[in-house]
């Protein structure tokens, strides 16, 4: 007996000290915080870019991170939209456990003055970089909320979720941003009879107020009548003022610009960038870098347009991988190649449905079903993901396992010396093990895919088979049929009439069957079933982690509010343009 007990005492011994010579090892192999720069595409799909297989898109810069890094094959994005991903990527949790999914239609924010936005106890990367000694810049796109009661309280804000510092849009940029549109009909309809509906529900409420019909206040009353006049007036004044008071620019807490010159941002956002390095150069410092790239209305500087063979889209891509050559250029200049990790990524897949005519206006997904806003065909969800870190990571090497943007999250607190929270479940995993080879697999077992709150599907990689096994619950309705895509709503929806339930699931192996073409059955899988159920109870398992949160995107939080509208100057007449004199300062 008391030989047996000190077997098992020395072997947990030497099982223990195995785990700590391997941390050593990674910890050796990285043994100071690098920089950070992080280059966040928008709506970019995997297959418009040369080092994913493109030969006709031009992204020499792009490629020379994979030929200097790593590249991996199955990166993928926690939601196929930009709101959802983004806050996954800055918490390294499934969206759903902050309250930053959908669970009705409102998928992303479509306001920069509603009330949601990412919670303020949520713990981005960036805070945690930025309490380990990090310089913490953000350059570029939110989209995760401004405001939660009052105007200045920037409970969302960049700022207050650890960044030191913000030049960007607080937004996202759309097609209203560029010029003043002609509305299209379908929206001018809606808004017209929501209008419509309000003035009747108005006159309604006053008269039974009146009539001591039911007790409501008059504030309530007026409330209501003040969005009938919002939607009357965005209605009449055909969108423009969609762009006055969303598509704004800020530094910090200044706005720069509102409404912003579309024109300007990349070239101001590149001399951002730029300026950032330079000042924090001594390191360590974190750049996130998030592109307003290659999102519609795809604005591009006149040396791009027409330059590309793929039309105003290719031109804009073009552009974005000029960019980051010019940002990898400074690092080089200033010898900070050997110091920083750099990482580039997409939020999500491209919009296959983004066209103008029969002119492509969104990404392409290469041979990958799906795109953008589809939860759980490949092609919404995985995403170009490069990591170069000279004399650390190897080159030239490609990752096939699966993996997740959400990994960033504790990969880049263990190298800055942090430790992730405790007190709460971060679902990504340390990618440095992986890349440096110092592991075969990536620590992803199961994946899974939501739409909204739904999942739609679940990636199992059956590490010993090597079997990606991915079980669709639920998968939208193409509309037109065959066309693999939603092209009359423009974006495919998680519920309602739109999808298609599948019981039993639809089931493919991704190893064999990369594009999701031909579901399996019992009859051409002989462990069909056995699939099915070892996904269904990991499904349990992970429902089970979850807990109720506030809904970020409620109809609610949703709403834009007058109280909570950035704006320089006197509401409701916000207008500045600070980037003006400073241009003409310059010259
Ligand atoms: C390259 O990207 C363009 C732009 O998205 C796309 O139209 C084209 O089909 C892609 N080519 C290949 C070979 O993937
Ligand atoms: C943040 O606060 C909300 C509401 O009080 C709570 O439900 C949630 O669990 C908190 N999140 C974390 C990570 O502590």
């Amino acid at each position: 007996m008391w030989c047996l007990s000190h077997f098992w005492r020395y072997l947990g011994f030497f099982l223990a000290m195995l785990l700590v010579l391997k941390s050593l090892e990674v910890q050796a192999m990285v043994s100071y915080k690098p920089n950070i720069v992080i280059f966040l595409a928008d709506d970019l799909g995997i297959g418009d870019v040369g080092c994913y297989g493109n030969n006709t898109i031009r992204t020499p810069n792009i490629d020379r991170l994979a030929e200097e890094g790593v590249k991996l094959t199955q990166h993928i994005a926690a939601s196929p939209l930009c709101t959802p991903s983004r806050a996954a990527f800055l918490t390294g949790r499934y969206p759903i456990r902050s309250g930053m999914d959908a669970t009705d239609r409102y998928r992303v924010f479509h306001w920069l003055a509603g009330s949601g936005g990412l919670p303020p106890n949520e713990t981005t990367f960036a805070k945690i970089l930025q309490n380990q000694g990090y310089s913490t810049g953000l350059v570029g796109k939110w989209h995760q909320g401004v405001n939660c009661e009052y105007r200045n309280d920037y409970c969302h804000y960049p700022l207050n979720h650890g960044f030191d510092y913000f030049y960007g849009m607080p937004f996202t940029l759309m097609g209203d941003c560029h010029q003043l549109p002609e509305m299209d009909l379908p929206l001018r309809i809606k808004l017209s009879s929501y209008t419509q509906m309000i003035v009747l529900a108005v006159f309604t409420l006053i008269a039974a107020k009146l009539t001591h019909l039911v007790q409501v206040s008059w504030k309530l009353i007026f409330l209501l009548a003040l969005f009938g006049f919002i939607f009357f007036i965005s209605w009449f004044s055909s969108l423009g003022f969609i762009r006055l008071w969303d598509c704004i620019m800020m530094r910090n807490y200044e706005i720069t610009e509102q409404p912003m010159m579309v024109e300007r941002a990349a070239p101001l956002m590149l001399r951002e960038a730029i300026s950032f390095i330079e000042r924090n150069k001594q390191g360590p410092f974190l750049l996130f870098f998030s592109f307003l790239h290659v999102h519609t209305p795809l604005v591009t500087m006149e040396n791009f347009t027409g330059k590309s063979k793929h039309g105003l889209y290719g031109d804009n891509v073009e552009e974005m991988d000029w960019m980051i050559g010019r940002i990898l250029n400074v690092l080089d200049d200033y010898n900070l190649k050997e110091s920083t990790l750099t990482y580039f990524t997409s939020d999500h897949g491209g919009h296959l449905e983004a066209q103008e005519g029969n002119a492509q206006r969104g990404g392409w997904n290469g041979i990958y079903k799906g795109g953008k806003a589809m939860a759980g065909w490949e092609g919404g969800i995985r995403v170009p993901g490069l990591f170069r870190w000279t004399g650390v990571l190897p080159e030239r090497k490609v990752i096939a396992e699966p993996t997740s943007l959400m990994d960033i999250y504790p990969t880049l607190i263990h190298l800055a010396g942090g430790t992730v929270p405790q007190d709460r479940v971060i679902d990504g995993k340390d990618l440095m093990p992986l890349l440096l080879g110092l592991v075969e697999h990536s620590e992803h077992k199961f994946m899974f895919h939501y739409c909204g709150v739904n999942i739609h599907a679940v990636r199992w990689h059956q590490k010993e088979t090597g079997s990606t096994w991915k079980a669709h619950y639920v998968t939208p309705v193409f509309q037109p049929e065959g066309s693999g895509g939603c092209y009359k709503t423009r974006f495919c929806p998680c519920f309602g009439k739109g999808v298609t339930r599948h019981n039993p699931p639809l089931l493919f192996d991704l190893s064999r069957d990369p594009s999701e073409a031909v579901p399996l059955s019992p009859d051409t899988e002989p462990l069909f079933h056995m699939v099915l159920e070892r996904i269904e109870k990991a499904v349990e398992e992970h429902q089970k982690t979850l807990t109720p949160v506030p809904q970020q995107l409620s109809v609610f939080n949703i709403m834009w509010k007058p109280w909570l509208q950035p704006c320089c100057g006197t509401f409701p007449f916000c207008q500045c343009d600070k980037e003006k004199d400073n241009i003409e300062n310059e010259k």
